[in-house]
């Protein structure tokens, strides 16, 4: 629709969708494996040796993935070494660390607060005041919603040129307002009939990113979004999908059928593409699990049979698998040559490697356990 000042903004029609999303037999044969497939991950989330151990590292995985999406540059080493107080690596920026450390707080902290209010505005507002606290989101109003027209493009793209140009601000209200109600219409009136929880997750994001209400991080919280809304349907006990891994390994046509969706409402497309990528990384997600549980009891194998120093020195290293001899010195309670002689026996038996070269500051990391977390897309 043209606006006053002669360019043309968008006016998203509500949800849900009109007419429906088409639940095709093609459609409704993906929903049924994605179903299967999270059903599949979040039974083994049980099974998980402490779960908060472990999820950790998926959350700072999706964390990763997202940010990178949006051209963030950093790594789960990185952000470790941030969280553990350590250098960053030479010539790096911590910036960019810090803002996937904001995504991991974030989302955290969104599942936290669903346990006292439902997803609302209010909290995707505090949500992204967390996501945008500090450096580069400063000047981007943390928490608020935009008072000013916004557009996505390539860099330097200007109002006039934009790829496309989000609905002017009470238009985006409204259209907020109604991505509220449509979220509460299931906890109020839980016995009408809703689309299946997973194509709710689809069509929530579509219309967020099109709404776009913040200056900045609208692709983070859209796709944070998504895995509060498993969590709160109670799809996902624990945050163990990394989506955005298929989302980053198919960016062009993740954009493409967001597009789709505006010109076309091509809602069938999106919602299909969508759900090949829960399918997809909920299968990985769950492989994944099934690697650390057996990983860990072969390693506990190993550091038992070389010491109990060696064995409580690997529990330590799944909570902090990048560390130094100072570091787990104080929490074994050992000397310090006792605490670097049982980094050295882990070393031996390759599940620990030095990755700094140097003398001094030297930082060992839990390589056999990092790389079951490494991007195999
Ligand atoms: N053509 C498009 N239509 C709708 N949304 C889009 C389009 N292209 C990109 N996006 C969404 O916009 C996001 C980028 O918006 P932005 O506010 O910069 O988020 P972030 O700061 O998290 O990068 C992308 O991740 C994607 O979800
Ligand atoms: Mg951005």
């Amino acid at each position: 629709m043209p606006q006053a000042t002669g360019y043309l903004a968008y006016l998203p029609a509500p949800l849900p969708p009109e007419p429906p999303v088409e639940l095709s037999p093609e459609t409704i044969g993906l929903l049924s494996r994605a179903d299967q497939a999270l059903g599949k991950l979040d039974g083994i989330a049980a099974l998980l040796p402490n779960p908060n151990l472990f999820v950790g590292m998926y959350v700072r995985k999706e964390a990763l993935l997202s940010s990178q999406i949006e051209g963030i540059d950093s790594t789960l080493d990185e952000v470790i070494r941030f969280e553990e107080g350590q250098d960053a690596p030479e010539g790096k920026r911590l910036r960019d660390t810090e803002e996937v450390v904001n995504y991991v707080r974030a989302l955290n902290y969104g599942i936290r607060r669903l346990a006292e209010l439902p997803l609302c505005l209010r909290l995707i507002r505090e949500i992204h005041a967390e996501l945008m606290r500090g450096v580069r989101g400063e000047g981007k109003a943390p928490g608020e919603f935009r008072v000013t027209q916004n557009w996505i493009g390539p860099q330097g793209a200007s109002l006039a040129n934009a790829t496309f140009v989000p609905p002017p601000v009470p238009e985006m209200t409204t259209a907020l307002n109604n991505v509220e109600t449509f979220l509460h219409e299931r906890n109020e009136h839980p016995a009408r009939a809703h689309y299946p929880v997973i194509i709710e997750c689809a069509l929530i994001h579509a219309q967020f990113e099109t709404i776009h209400p913040f200056l900045d991080g609208n692709g983070r919280l859209g796709r944070l979004l998504i895995a509060l809304l498993l969590h709160e349907r109670r799809v996902l006990s624990q945050p163990l999908l990394y989506l955005s891994l298929y989302l980053k390994g198919n960016r062009l046509e993740y954009y493409d059928r967001l597009t789709a969706v505006r010109k076309n409402g091509d809602w069938e497309g999106w919602t299909q593409f969508f759900l090949k990528g829960i399918e997809q990384t909920a299968q990985e997600a769950l492989e994944t699990a099934k690697k650390i549980i057996s990983f860990r009891e072969q390693a506990i194998r190993t550091a038992s049979s070389l010491g109990s120093t060696e064995a409580k020195l690997l529990e330590f290293l799944f909570g902090h698998p990048l560390t130094d001899i100072q570091t787990a010195q104080k929490h074994l309670e050992v000397s310090y040559n006792t605490s670097a002689g049982a980094i050295a026996k882990l070393a031996n038996a390759n599940l620990v490697r030095e990755i700094t070269g140097k003398q001094r500051n030297r930082i060992f990391r839990f390589t056999a356990y990092l790389e079951l977390f490494e991007e195999s897309a």
